[in-house]
């Protein structure tokens, strides 16, 4: 067993995982506001754009407590996650749809942040930084508000209009 790699490894390269997550994130959540019929869904995506914003602030200064430069690595699941959301936004174009496949889209978004920040807040634990532990949890309470507010969308009127 390689005895070199530890968890403070394991942690920084999880922080450049979600960090390369976030700007994906960021850059593809004005593409869904734009294609989002619904204006509510349109302000959530609004509103999650700007928080990414700060998250990613966030990111950045636990990099800055470990003393390392921000660098994000690639990270494959968001890409397909991604992915997923534009064949959404190509395929259902003009239909009814749309927007439940968006919200389904955000939805998985979210549920991969999610579990990354949980992720960390509990190596950050394990390792006690309790400075990062505080800015992880902040993200985290983000991440888990903004899917609670896609689920009430999707329950006041997207999945209702897509039934019609
Ligand atoms: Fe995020
Ligand atoms: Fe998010």
């Amino acid at each position: 067993m390689a005895a070199d790699k530890d968890l403070n490894e394991l942690f920084l390269d999880t922080l450049k995982d979600i960090y390369y997550a976030e700007k994906q994130i960021l850059k593809t959540l004005p593409k869904m506001a734009k294609a989002a019929q619904s204006e509510k869904l349109q302000q959530a995506f609004q509103k999650h754009h700007d928080e990414t914003e700060g998250q990613i602030e966030r990111l950045e200064q636990i990099f800055e407590l470990l003393g390392k430069p921000a660098r994000g690595k690639k990270c494959d699941a968001i890409e397909g996650i991604i992915d997923e959301g534009k064949e959404i936004m190509d395929e259902y174009k003009g239909t009814s749809a749309l927007d439940a496949g968006l919200l389904a889209a955000a939805q998985a978004v979210e549920h991969y942040e999610i579990s990354r920040y949980g992720t960390l807040k509990s190596w950050a634990t394990k390792m006690d930084l309790k400075q990062a532990i505080k800015l992880l949890d902040q993200t985290l309470a983000e991440e888990k508000k903004t899917d609670e507010l896609l689920t009430k969308v999707a329950e006041s009127e997207v999945n209702y209009e897509a039934a019609a």
